[in-house]
């Protein structure tokens, strides 16, 4: 096959409608994004502040919605003051002069809506089509993604009533989060708290973006693997684990079922979807069980962990003392190669490799190792040097598939990567037909 060498375009756009792709965090994904805030009356009222301030600082629009009852826990003011954007608590309110049907013209204009938090009262009217305020009659008429963050006492919330209600609400295609257990405003402990402000962020993320990967599992590693010498010392290297982050959260946000197994020196943000199956291991032969466990059903396989090559032959008990003794020899062996040893059984799973590689003819020792692995793909990007992937915020890297084709990605920060990435192994991008 005929090699192509292209680059992949930078901000390249999911539909004519769609923003640009996102930059440096998935909270990009919000940038001139426009946001229905629906506030509903409980305490946790608060917390919408801080997601309204969230979305707003990462370039979103929010006009929030408030109900009379959600006024009594926070005032309007906070979010005007927040978002830069009219608040509506009336549904006889006018922002402009000419504003006819505002709660029309809301759910038009608005791409996502949020409820949060959600009463128990609310819910109700969600399920069944009450619309008597401002705030319900816009939730009403909205047509588009909806995201609902509910917020009560734990009677309220394990009520069956309650609980029928958001079935009905998941059955029409909400997103209805989870409530965890924890301390209540009322003393309670027990289900019924709101969501944390970073998981409906990713949520609300997640609804914002293609549903490219949906119906998808993937699996992607991260971070290097520790060999251990003594109970205290261990072999390892320079892979922060960062890109299989990115990996992982972008495959997420794009729809798709992720496991990401990651070193446990691995970097993984502490905020990433709880949507998403972390498993951390500790050296290349976990490593090479949990991907093996992981692989069944998968459409993907990404490798970018860096597991250690070699190991010490035995791993000591306790800590190798230095006194009295000389420096110890210290004898290595071979750990498993994962991909070699996964890629006969991959089946019709996508196996994607990467090459950090030093020194000169980076794509060719790239390429002879997606052949000696028998991959579809490998991402080839630079290790050491001027361009260091390691520890770095950004990557610059070829993809080469096996048919032969050959395209750029970057220099991008690693979310932006990951996401051409994904975009790219889902068009097919250089398969032999
Ligand atoms: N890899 C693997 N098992 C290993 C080592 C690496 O599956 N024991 C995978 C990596 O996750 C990566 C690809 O193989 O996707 C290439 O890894 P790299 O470290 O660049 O190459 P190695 O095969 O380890 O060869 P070398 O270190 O000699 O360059």
């Amino acid at each position: 096959m005929k090699d192509q060498k292209q680059a992949a375009k930078p901000n390249q756009k999911d539909s004519p409608d769609d923003p640009p792709a996102p930059m440096s965090s998935p909270l990009d994904r919000f940038l001139a994004r426009r946001i229905l805030l629906v506030v509903t009356g409980g305490i946790a009222a608060y917390k919408a502040a801080e997601l309204a301030r969230l979305i707003t600082k990462s370039g979103g629009l929010v006009r929030v919605a408030m109900t009379e009852a959600a006024t009594r826990f926070i005032t309007p003011l906070t979010f005007t003051s927040l978002t830069g954007q009219a608040v509506v608590t009336d549904l006889w309110d006018r922002v402009n002069a000419d504003d006819n049907v505002i709660h029309v013209a809301w759910s038009q204009w608005a791409e996502i809506m949020i409820t949060c938090p959600a009463t128990a009262n609310f819910i109700a009217k969600l399920a069944h089509g009450l619309a008597d305020d401002f705030a319900s009659c816009t939730s009403l008429a909205f047509q588009g993604p909806r995201l609902v963050a509910p917020a009560m006492n734990t009677g309220m919330y394990l009520n069956p009533a309650t609980k029928s209600n958001l079935e009905i609400l998941t059955k029409r295609g909400y997103r209805v989060l989870e409530s965890p257990e924890g301390l209540l405003a009322c003393g309670t402990i027990g289900a019924g708290r709101m969501a944390e402000v970073p998981m409906i962020a990713w949520e609300a993320a997640r609804l914002l973006s293609p549903s490219l990967l949906k119906g998808r599992r993937v699996v992607v590693t991260g971070g290097a693997t520790r060999e251990p010498w003594d109970d205290i010392r261990f072999l390892s290297n320079r892979s922060s684990g960062l890109m299989g982050s990115a990996l992982a959260s972008a495959a997420w946000l794009l729809g798709a079922e992720v496991t990401l197994i990651a070193g446990l020196s691995a970097t993984v943000p502490n905020t990433l979807p709880e949507g998403l199956n972390v498993q951390r291991v500790e050296t290349c032969d976990d490593l090479l069980t949990a991907v093996a466990q992981a692989l069944d059903g998968a459409w993907a396989l990404v490798m970018n962990a860096a597991p250690a090559d070699f190991k010490p032959i035995e791993r000591i008990k306790g800590k190798i003392r230095k006194s009295g003794q000389q420096a110890p020899a210290l004898t290595l062996t071979r750990t498993p190669d994962i991909l070699k040893t996964l890629s006969p059984q991959k089946g019709q799973t996508i196996m994607v490799g990467f090459a950090a590689e030093d020194g000169e003819d980076l794509k060719s020792k790239a390429r002879d190792k997606l052949n000696a692995k028998n991959l579809d793909y490998i991402a080839a990007n630079r290790a050491g040097g001027q361009g260091d992937v390691f520890e770095s915020d950004s990557i610059s890297l070829t993809l080469m598939s096996s048919g032969g084709s050959e395209i750029d990605v970057g220099p991008y920060p690693k979310f932006q990567a990951a996401w051409e990435l994904w975009h790219l192994l889902a068009s097919g991008y250089g398969k032999i037909s």
